[in-house]
């Protein structure tokens, strides 16, 4: 699961080892990741960019200066659009370019543009490998926190043996999901509320808003990477999560409050990202209402607040909120800030037109802290912005 809706790129440079990396990214695509790759000059002497194409689904890039995207420079789209690079096989020569920010071919360009984790599989001569200088590159390299998978011993291609053959496929891929772990939050309780709740007016009929449960979904897999024990509590969706995630799945508001309740015990970190019905029909029939007069109406009665809720517990927990704005976004979250007496609030804007917000997979926000600190974030995937957002919510925890 945790590789879901992952953007990877899959950077390819010259070594017999690549036609491993085709059962590599039929691999990450069974798994539903979104894979591109990006191949050098030198690795399509070992494997065609058809090959590749046809198995990732997607063009195959190979040139710095050639674009595919209207608006963006090739190597800034695809450094944006990387979740993870992972760069297999990466040859010695590729981890010299890498250890010293050489970016003279698309993919060392896309790796010194990315903010996104990068991995190298290396695959060489054993001579090669162990050369002094390529494993003063190895160490600068995990220095900088780049993850660096194998390789393995065995027989090589040239008909040496020893240490420098590509590790499986298989392996590379239980290893992946590890480029996304922190342990930010390790040992740590972070409960997620998350999309619309539904109003009975009926046992047919309900009120409930456009909330898609996107961001609450996409905080909860952050805060699960960040190593967080997590509790996600959410209105109906059509939306999967991690079978390590605990799911609680409720209709209203008041059940939602009464599960938030329920788990709220040694929770560290409350976020609310549902958006919760303010008002329910006071008087919910058991019958479905027959059609009759021209106009009826219904008699709404306020929902618990739960945040406010969980704000005037005992207990200290880093409260963080969510504030949806058609207009005046800063000046109505900072009012939500205070009255609700949160440690965090997120403002984003909604509406129709904007490509933003409830049933968007993009969000841009601004986080206002309760000392007065605001930080705009620009737009970006609802997954990237979760993950921003709980280093975020850490780094306020400690200071
Ligand atoms: O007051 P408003 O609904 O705009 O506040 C938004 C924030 O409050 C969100 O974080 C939402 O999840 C939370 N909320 C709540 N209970 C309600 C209404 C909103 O927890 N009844």
């Amino acid at each position: 699961m945790i590789m879901q809706n992952k953007n990877i790129i899959i950077g390819m440079t010259g070594g017999i080892a690549a036609y491993k990396t085709a059962e590599l990214v039929r691999g990450l695509c069974n798994l539903k990741a979104k894979v591109r790759v990006i191949m050098t000059k030198n690795s399509e002497e070992f494997i065609t960019p058809l090959t590749m194409q046809t198995l990732s689904g997607e063009p195959v890039y190979t040139e710095l200066f050639k674009t595919h995207f209207r608006k963006n420079l090739e190597h800034i789209a695809l450094s944006r659009f990387a979740d993870a690079v992972v760069v297999a096989p990466a040859s010695a020569n590729f981890i010299a370019k890498l250890t010293h920010g050489l970016a003279d071919d698309l993919l060392s360009a896309v790796c010194l543009a990315t903010t996104a984790p990068i991995a190298v599989v290396p695959a060489m001569n054993k001579e090669m490998w162990q050369a002094a200088i390529t494993q003063e590159n190895i160490a600068a390299l995990k220095k900088r926190n780049i993850f660096v998978f194998g390789p393995a011993s065995g027989e090589q291609a040239c008909g040496e043996v020893g240490f420098g053959r590509m590790i499986e496929p298989q392996e590379i891929l239980k290893l992946i999901p590890k480029m996304f772990e922190s342990q930010l939050f390790y040992g740590k309780k972070i409960v997620i509320t998350a999309g619309p709740t539904r109003e009975n007016i009926d046992p047919v009929r309900y009120i409930s808003n456009y909330s898609s449960s996107k961001m609450g979904y996409a905080l909860a897999e952050a805060a699960l990477e960040a190593g967080a024990y997590v509790v996600l509590i959410s209105g109906p969706t059509n939306l999967d999560c991690s079978t390590k995630i605990k799911h609680i799945n409720i209709h209203t508001a008041e059940e939602m409050h009464k599960a938030v309740m329920q788990e709220i015990s040694a929770c560290d970190v409350f976020i609310s990202a549902a958006a919760v019905s303010d008002y329910r029909p006071a008087n919910s029939s058991s019958q479905k209402t027959k059609k009759g007069t021209e106009r009826i109406s219904i008699e709404l009665k306020r929902n618990p607040d739960i945040l406010s809720a969980v704000t005037s517990l005992k207990r200290k927990i880093f409260v963080v909120g969510f504030a949806a704005e058609t207009k005046n976004l800063v000046a109505n979250a900072k009012e939500k800030l205070i009255n609700k007496k949160l440690n965090m609030i997120i403002a984003n804007k909604v509406g129709s037109g904007l490509g933003l917000g409830f049933d968007s997979d993009d969000n841009e926000v601004v986080i206002l802290h309760k000392n007065g600190k605001s930080v705009k974030f620009p737009k970006m995937r609802k997954n990237k912005l979760a993950r921003e957002l709980i280093k975020t919510i850490r780094s306020a925890m400690l200071s």
